[in-house]
């Protein structure tokens, strides 16, 4: 119930209210979907990002973790963090800044890794999509 007090107020804030827990349509055009696992662990992140079409920012995110509080609480930052921001902004996000916000220990460092790879993993997913949009487009024309 009570997390060790080695844990930061802000992963417990993040761990007990997580922000944006949920799933978009993995089939929407302008959601982008990353789904990254941690081997040493088991833990399992997906987080979601969809994308205004015609600014190509990031207008909401969302995600699902089965892993340990410190995955949930660094996908919970991460969703807040890459909202309002571009693929190309986002992509700039370290996992060190997540675990520094958090106070994570080292230990748990590979919890915030999977956050930075799974918003790497939803950009590269969304821009394939779009790069599939722009190809229909070009073919349409
Ligand atoms: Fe939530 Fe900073 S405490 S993103
Ligand atoms: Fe593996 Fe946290 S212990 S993601």
């Amino acid at each position: 119930q009570t997390l060790p007090r080695l844990y930061h107020q802000n992963v417990i804030d993040h761990y007990n209210n997580p922000r944006n827990v949920g799933s978009f349509d993995k089939n929407d055009p302008n959601v982008g979907t990353g789904l990254v696992g941690a081997p040493a662990c088991g833990d399992v992140m997906k987080l979601q990002i969809k994308i205004d079409e015609e600014s190509g920012k990031i207008v909401d995110a969302c995600f699902k973790t089965f892993g340990c509080g410190s995955a949930i609480a660094s996908s919970s930052v991460a969703t807040e963090w890459v909202k309002g921001k571009s693929m190309d902004e986002v992509l700039t996000i370290k996992n060190t800044e997540i675990a520094k916000h958090l106070s994570l220990p080292p230990v748990k460092l590979h919890c915030s890794m999977l956050a930075e790879d799974a918003i790497k993993a939803a950009v590269k997913d969304a821009e394939a999509k779009r790069g599939k949009i722009n190809d229909a487009i070009i073919i349409a024309i």
